[in-house]
C-alpha cells in the first residue's frame, strides 16, 4: 500500500481518485483537515475499502510511527502543506509549522521506518515530495523557463517554506540514503480546488454576481496545468523516477491572469449566459499582492525525456472541463464556502491593501 499525506486537499484528493481508477493498491490518507481539507471531495470512496482515512498531523510523530508500523507502506507521497500564498503573507507561522517542521518530523519517522526494512524493501521504497515551481522565484518576460538546475530564490513565506522542505528532503537522501523523489509543479487547476485560488474564486464570484478581483494590472504570468496531468506526472515519477532526482512538471500553458479570467468569463457566457452583459463586466482591479512574483514558466523536458510524461490536456480543453465541473457541482462549492472561508474573504479582500482601485 501507499501512504498519502494531505489527501483531502485539492491535488491529493484528485490523486487518490485517479489512483483508484488505475490499480487496486490501498491508500492510507493522513490529513489534518485544515480549512483546505475536505472529505466531501472523496465522498465517492466512502464505502471503498481501498481508501483508509486517518485524521492527523504530519508533525505527530507517535501517530506516524504507529501508522508506518501498522500499514508498512511501500511509498509515501507528501502532498500535505499550507498552500496559499496570500494566507502565508497574512500569517506565515502555520506554513513554517506544517511545511518545514511537519515535513522534518515526517522525514524523521520515515527514516526510522525505512532503516528497519530489509534490503529489498529498502531499495524499492520511495518518499515522493510534492513541491512547487514557486521555489525558483520570479522570471522576467524573456527569461528562459525554470529547469531543475535553476537556483532556488523563493519570494513569499509560502515558497520559502516549500523550499526549506525541499532542501530537507534532498538532505535526507544525501546524508541518510533515503530514496526520495521531488516534483516541482506549476499552477494546477481542476475539480475540487478550494475557492481561495484564482480560478475557483473567479468561478464562484461569477456565479454569485460578485466582483472578480485582479491583483495589479493582471499581467502576471502563470504556467497552468490540469490537475489530472499533475497526478499522472506524479505516478510516472513514483514508478520510474531516478532516486534523489527532482522533476519539473508543467503544462506549457503560460497565460496572464487577465487572459485566464477572460477565458473563464467567455466560457460561462456561452454555457450559462447572464440576462444582461458579460461576466467580464464583474472584473475589478485591486491593489497588488505584496512581493507578487511576475512570471513562472516550467521547462518540463527532463520528465518528458526520462519518463515519457507530457500533459494530456491543453489549457483550452482542461479549463472547459473545469468550468463545466464547477457548474455541475454547486453543492460542493456551497459546502466549502464555510464560515471560516467567509471570514477569510472578508479579512483579505477588505484589508486596506486589497481594496479596489482603477486599472
Ligand atoms: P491544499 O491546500 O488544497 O491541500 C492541502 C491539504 O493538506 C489539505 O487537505 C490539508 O488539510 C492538509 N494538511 C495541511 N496541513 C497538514 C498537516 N500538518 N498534516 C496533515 N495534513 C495537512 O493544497 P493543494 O493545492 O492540494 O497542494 C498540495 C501540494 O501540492 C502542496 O504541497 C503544494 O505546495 C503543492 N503544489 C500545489 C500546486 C497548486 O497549484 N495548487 C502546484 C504545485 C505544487
Ligand atoms: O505555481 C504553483 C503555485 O500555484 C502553488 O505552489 C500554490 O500552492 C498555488 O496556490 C499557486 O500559487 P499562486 O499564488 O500562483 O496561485 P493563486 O491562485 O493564489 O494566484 C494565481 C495568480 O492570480 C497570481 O498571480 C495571483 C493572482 N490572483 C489571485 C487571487 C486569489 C488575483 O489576481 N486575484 C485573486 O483574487
Amino acid at each position: 500500500m501507499i501512504l498519502v499525506t494531505g489527501g483531502a486537499g485539492f491535488i491529493g484528493a484528485n490523486f487518490i481518485l485517479d489512483w483508484m481508477t488505475q490499480n487496486n493498491e490501498t491508500v492510507v490518507n493522513l490529513d489534518k483537515l485544515t480549512y483546505a481539507g475536505n472529505l466531501a471531495s472523496l465522498a465517492s470512496l466512502e464505502t471503498d475499502a481501498r481508501h483508509i482515512f486517518v485524521h492527523g498531523d504530519i508533525g505527530d510523530r507517535a501517530l506516524l510511527k504507529s501508522l508506518l508500523t501498522k500499514h508498512r507502506p511501500r511509498a509515501i507521497l507528501n502532498f500535505a502543506a499550507e498552500s496559499h500564498v496570500d494566507r502565508s503573507i497574512h500569517g506565515p507561522e502555520d506554513f513554517i509549522q506544517t511545511n518545514v517542521v511537519g515535513t522534518f518530523h515526517l522525514l524523521e519517522e520515515v527514516r526510522s521506518y525505512w532503516n528497519g526494512l530489509n534490503a529489498t524493501d529498502q531499495a524499492d521504497f520511495r518518499f515522493l515530495h510534492v513541491s512547487t515551481d514557486e521555489v525558483y522565484g520570479s522570471l522576467g518576460s524573456s527569461d528562459p523557463a525554470f529547469t531543475e538546475m535553476t537556483a532556488y530564490a523563493p519570494n513569499s513565506p509560502y515558497s520559502a517554506s516549500k523550499a526549506a522542505s525541499d532542501h530537507m528532503v534532498r538532505a535526507y537522501h544525501h546524508t541518510y540514503g533515503l530514496p526520495v523523489l521531488t516534483t516541482n509543479c506549476s499552477n494546477n487547476y481542476g475539480a475540487y480546488q478550494f475557492p481561495e485560488k484564482l480560478i475557483p474564486l473567479v468561478l464562484m464570484n461569477c456565479m454569485a454576481g460578485k466582483p472578480l478581483p485582479i491583483y495589479g494590472d493582471g499581467s502576471n504570468v502563470r504556467d497552468w496545468l490540469f490537475v489530472g496531468d499533475h497526478c499522472s506526472a506524479i505516478r510516472a515519477v513514483l514508478k520510474a523516477g531516478r532516486v534523489g532526482e527532482t522533476y519539473n512538471v508543467g503544462g506549457n500553458n503560460e497565460k496572464t491572469n487577465l487572459q485566464v479570467v477572460h477565458t473563464l468569463c467567455d466560457i460561462l457566457d456561452e454555457l450559462q449566459p447572464k440576462k444582461h452583459g458579460s461576466y467580464s463586466d464583474q472584473i475589478i482591479f485591486v491593489t497588488d499582492r505584496p512581493g507578487h512574483d511576475r512570471r513562472y514558466a516550467i521547462n518540463a523536458q527532463k520528465i518528458l525525456n526520462e519518463l515519457g510524461w507530457k500533459p494530456a490536456e491543453t489549457f483550452e480543453t482542461g479549463i472547459r472541463k473545469t468550468v463545466t465541473w464547477y457548474l455541475q457541482h454547486q453543492e460542493w462549492v456551497a459546502q466549502v464556502a464555510s464560515g471560516e472561508y467567509r471570514d477569510w474573504l472578508k479579512k483579505h479582500y477588505t484589508d486596506k491593501n486589497y481594496t479596489e482601485r482603477t486599472a
